[in-house]
């Protein structure tokens, strides 16, 4: 893969071989160079450009190629990268004493895969098992991954038709809403899956008592309460778990994404221990070939270690503030384009007063070599979404670049 390549010719064999419409948008978005190299919060293209990335769908809270990270990962794929998996290794201990002694309460028993789907598929399997009970209760506009059994949880219907039937016993209620998951009780509801904060959603902060009250709904049912911290675990809300303000403790709580470092793919689920029974009398009920492998195990510790030896919850917080303050600022300036600023510490959502301008903004920001990411189930929200480790300089680029692509969308919104 050394002999030169255009764009062009990429893009040619990404419309041949990888998909036809993604080539599409990348041309009409103007996509000059592909990546080649990244570091920190700036990605190099093959044109010679680099761009702040700002988007990365909440992988990045280290930012890329985090040098500890990497140096962990090297040692390790030089040493042991998979496992035999009949011999235990110490990566997947470490790790998931870790996220034991990380997340509140009991949550003790670590269950490891490769994605955030897998973690939700996961959780959704350990909860049925442990309760016998097939329904679920999620909520509209939430997230949840696109495998079939996630699927069922994610609340978006343009995701969802194509696919009908999925598992049954599914309801989704509004989101924010303690009420309405207690009216969507009935005997045959085994668990409530939500987010902390929305994130494909369109960063839906809930009331503060949400988590609380739905611990208490859950409780009074005897169902389980499962927190999908896949996007806001791992700093990206302002704490390690974005759950930590509230001070509940849910039955299973699923991690992925910043989990991995932005090095290597991970995702877990955490059970308390008496509800991760079934998986303990049966080790063998659910698996993964890769899941738990070494690999990822040793970023995810590098993860949490470059996390507390570098300060970045408390640098991921003041970096969130700055953005905030200045994207306030911004939208009071544009409030005819620009709807709302909201989110907690570096999960930031934009909310345009429609998906085009939404668009035509994030076009303008990729002209200016920063990248912002949509949100899945609500278009019109754009994710700002930095690494703990963007420097002021950057932000101020962010900041004048946001403006200046505002105010062209808000001048195309008329
Ligand atoms: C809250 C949440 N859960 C699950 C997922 C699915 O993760 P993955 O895309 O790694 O399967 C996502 C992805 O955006 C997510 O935001």
């Amino acid at each position: 893969m050394t002999e030169p390549y255009s764009i062009d010719a990429l893009l040619d064999d990404y419309e041949r071989y990888v998909n036809a419409s993604m080539a599409r948008i990348m041309r009409f978005m103007g996509v000059d160079g592909y990546e080649v190299e990244a570091r920190g919060a700036e990605v190099r293209t093959s044109d010679g450009s680099t761009y702040l990335d700002l988007g990365g769908y909440g992988v990045f809270f280290h930012g890329h190629s985090h040098p500890k990270v990497v140096a962990a990962v090297q040692r390790q794929a030089e040493t042991l990268a998979l496992s035999t998996r009949l011999l235990p290794n110490r990566p997947v201990v470490e790790l998931a004493r870790r996220l034991a002694e990380s997340l509140p309460g009991d949550l003790q028993y670590t269950f490891f895969c490769n994605s955030g789907a897998e973690a939700v598929e996961g959780a959704l399997k350990l909860a049925r098992m442990y309760t016998g009970k097939p329904g679920v209760i999620a909520t509209q506009g939430g997230f949840h991954g696109k495998t079939l059994g996630a699927l069922s949880a994610t609340g978006k219907d343009m995701y969802r038709e194509p696919f009908l039937p999925l598992l049954p016993g599914f309801r989704h209620v509004p989101y924010g809403d303690a009420d309405a998951v207690e009216a969507a009780f009935d005997e045959t509801v085994g668990a409530v899956i939500v987010e902390p904060i929305q994130g494909e959603g369109g960063v839906i902060v809930p009331p503060d008592d949400y988590l609380a009250r739905l611990r208490a709904v859950c409780d009074a049912h005897g169902a389980l309460l499962i927190v999908d911290e896949v996007q806001t675990g791992v700093g990206r809300t302002g704490t390690l778990w974005a759950i930590e303000p509230s001070g509940v403790v849910p039955d299973i709580v699923t991690s992925g994404k910043s989990l991995g470092g932005g090095i290597v793919p991970i995702g877990a689920f955490t059970a308390r221990a008496e509800v991760f029974q079934p998986f303990d009398e049966n080790p063998l009920i659910h698996t993964s070939t890769f899941g738990g492998n070494p690999l990822a195990c040793a970023a995810g510790v590098a993860a949490l270690d470059a996390i507390a030896e570098e300060g970045l919850l408390e640098r991921g917080r003041e970096a969130g503030a700055a953005f905030m303050a200045g994207l306030r600022s911004i939208q009071k300036e544009f409030p005819g384009a620009l709807r709302e600023v909201r989110g907690r510490g570096l999960l930031i959502g934009l909310e345009f007063v429609d998906e085009g301008v939404g668009g035509a903004f994030i076009a303008g920001l990729l002209k200016r070599r920063v990248v912002v990411v949509h949100s899945l189930n609500h278009p019109r929200v754009i994710r700002i979404m930095p690494p703990a480790v963007v420097t002021r300089d950057q932000i101020d680029y962010a900041l004048e670049s946001v403006r200046a692509a505002v105010s062209e969308a808000a001048a195309l919104a008329g």
